[in-house]
């Protein structure tokens, strides 16, 4: 197994939502194994994700998602010397069997745990090899909960610019993804079919908010009329053009709020950074790795680097929430 010299690894663990992920990264950042279990089949049929299935999924899955990332890196609980879980924001019980398994853990070793915030979690995405993108720089992170404008000053440390005041982008993604009847989750979905569509087929409204906040409800809905406005049998046909054009309007208003923050480098995170429109519309960005943009555990252990840790026993007594701190 690669480790840094001081022969030590974080172990990251990601329950927030519907991912189960463990992952082992070194304190120099580099990604020894990394294994995240979706669940997307799981919530498929109900259309979204339903947090107590979400947390019973969890609870199967975490155990060989840990011993996965062990075997991997050719690595055992001996090589660990840090617990790094994300304890905000996400589904409460969700969040809760990735704690517990985090505490469980580290306890039963005498080690430190690291209580991470996902939001920096996906930020830290970009500070693993071999990106290892150094602050300052503007970040744009959106994702199926979130959508914001950081403002990140060093590793670890960021101030909130701008964020959306309705749906987060993801958001819009999943929803638009089921008025066109395409399932859950919807963004990689539309962002495959809007490459064989008219993304100027259709004129969607990019909602124009103060500052640098997002609004993306009015476009949720105006999908809505538009599809509602089709003939019987009509949406096959036009599936992909609303699809395009729906992707093409949310990549606008990400792109307009990100150039509207002036900022000299700029950074996208978070599962819609995976979006090929967003991806080539940035060029000049620094774009978090595809396999890093959606939920997983490496950003988390990375995020653990910046992050005060708990030393033994301490943690036991920590708790989950469900909202951004
Ligand atoms: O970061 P993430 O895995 O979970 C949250 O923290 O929310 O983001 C998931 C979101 C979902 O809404 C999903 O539809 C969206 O990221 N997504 C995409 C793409 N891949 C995932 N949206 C647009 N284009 C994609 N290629
Ligand atoms: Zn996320």
């Amino acid at each position: 197994m690669a480790r840094d010299a001081a022969g030590v690894v974080i172990l990251g663990l990601e329950t927030s939502c519907d991912e189960t992920a463990a992952a082992l990264v070194s304190p120099g950042g580099e990604i020894l194994a990394s294994v995240v279990a979706s669940q997307d089949e799981l919530h498929a049929r109900f259309g979204g994700v339903v947090p107590e299935v979400a947390s019973r999924r969890h609870l199967e899955l975490v155990s060989p998602v840990i011993r996965r990332a062990l075997d991997d890196a050719g690595a055992t609980l001996d090589d660990v010397s840090l617990v790094a879980v994300t304890v905000r924001p996400g589904l409460i019980g969700a969040l809760l069997v990735g704690l517990s398994a985090a505490k469980a853990l580290a306890w039963g070793r005498r080690l430190p745990l690291a209580p991470v915030d996902h939001l920096q979690g996906h930020v830290a995405s970009l500070y693993l090899q071999p990106l290892d993108l150094e602050p300052p720089f503007t970040c744009l992170l959106a994702s199926g909960g979130h959508t914001m404008i950081l403002d990140v000053a060093e590793r670890g440390r960021q101030r909130v610019l701008g964020t959306t005041l309705d749906d987060a982008a993801g958001e819009a993604f999943d929803k638009g993804a089921r008025l066109l009847g395409l399932g859950y989750p919807g963004g990689r979905a539309i962002d495959e079919l809007a490459r064989q569509g008219d993304p100027t087929a259709y004129a969607f409204p990019v909602a124009r908010v103060p500052g640098l906040d997002f609004s993306f409800s009015g476009l949720k809905t105006a999908l809505l009329y538009r599809v509602r406005e089709l003939r019987p049998g009509e949406l096959e046909a036009r599936r992909a053009d609303l699809a395009a054009s729906y992707q093409r309007a949310i990549v606008r208003a990400l792109v307009e709020r990100i150039e509207a923050a002036g900022a000299d480098r700029v950074a996208v995170v978070g599962g819609v950074a995976a979006n090929s429109e967003l991806r080539a519309s940035l060029p000049d960005a620094a774009l978090a790795p595809l396999p890093l943009c959606t939920d997983n555990a490496a950003m988390i252990a990375s995020a653990a680097r910046y992050t005060e840790a708990l030393p033994y026993p301490a943690y036991l007594g920590l708790d989950a929430h469900a909202s951004v701190a």
